[in-house]
């Protein structure tokens, strides 16, 4: 478990769970991510990922980028027995102070329904919360998203609405839930008065 007193500005902590490593993207980690992430089954319900493993390496040096000046923050997710990342959980600053914070998150789909998304998703919020001390985590999904929605709700994230045509896709908008979980859900005591 990271010491909540480390500046993970200078770089991630890695995050060690029961099946993978969590740690910071590394350039050579951009083929897999390539071939691993931009399936149709995995896109569907996404932004357009990078187009190419270049295109991949290039996200990797700016994520270092944006989490040098502490506005977000990209784990790899690295099974155990494996090298590369192969899952992407990232948090954006969404205000001053990272007081309100953005999750997404995708992972292969060999991994989906093995519990590495339940495993990294946790040691992230943990992380998240204690160290990073965001108050509130939000978390967007289409409306048609049934297993990213789901996965939203056993964790423990309130569906707080529905956004109107907040996402383009296939030359439409789509609706997508906004999901929130606070601090003091998670069972951590709020920051806000050591702010
Ligand atoms: C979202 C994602 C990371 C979740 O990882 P995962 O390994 O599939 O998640 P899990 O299997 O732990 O949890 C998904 C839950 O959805 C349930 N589920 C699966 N298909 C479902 C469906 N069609 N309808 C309702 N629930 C469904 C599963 O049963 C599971 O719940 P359970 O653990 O209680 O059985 C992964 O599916 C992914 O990378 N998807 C593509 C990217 C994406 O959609 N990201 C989210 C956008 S914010």
């Amino acid at each position: 478990m990271a010491s909540p007193s480390i500046d993970w500005r200078t770089g991630l902590p890695d995050l060690i769970g029961e099946r993978l490593t969590l740690r910071e993207l590394r350039e050579s980690d951009a083929d897999t991510l390539f071939v691993e992430l931009t399936t149709p089954e995995v896109t569907r319900f996404m932004w357009a990922p990078p187009a190419s493993a270049l295109a991949f390496e290039h996200f990797i040096g700016w994520a270092r980028g944006e989490r040098a000046t502490g506005k977000y923050i990209c784990y790899g997710v690295v099974p155990r027995g494996e090298q590369h990342a192969c899952g992407v959980f990232e948090l954006r600053q969404l205000q001053p102070g990272f007081l309100r914070g953005e999750l997404g998150f995708v992972i292969a789909p060999r991994l989906w329904g093995t519990g590495v998304f339940d495993d990294s998703v946790r040691l992230v919020l943990d992380f998240a919360f204690r160290v990073v001390k965001v108050h509130r985590v939000e978390a967007r999904a289409a409306v048609d998203n049934d297993r990213g929605n789901a996965a939203l709700r056993k964790l423990g994230a309130i569906r707080e609405g529905t956004l109107t045509e907040a996402f383009w896709r296939d030359g439409h908008y789509v609706d997508q839930y906004l999901w929130a979980i606070l601090d003091t859900r998670w069972g951590r005591p709020s920051p806000a008065e050591g702010r």
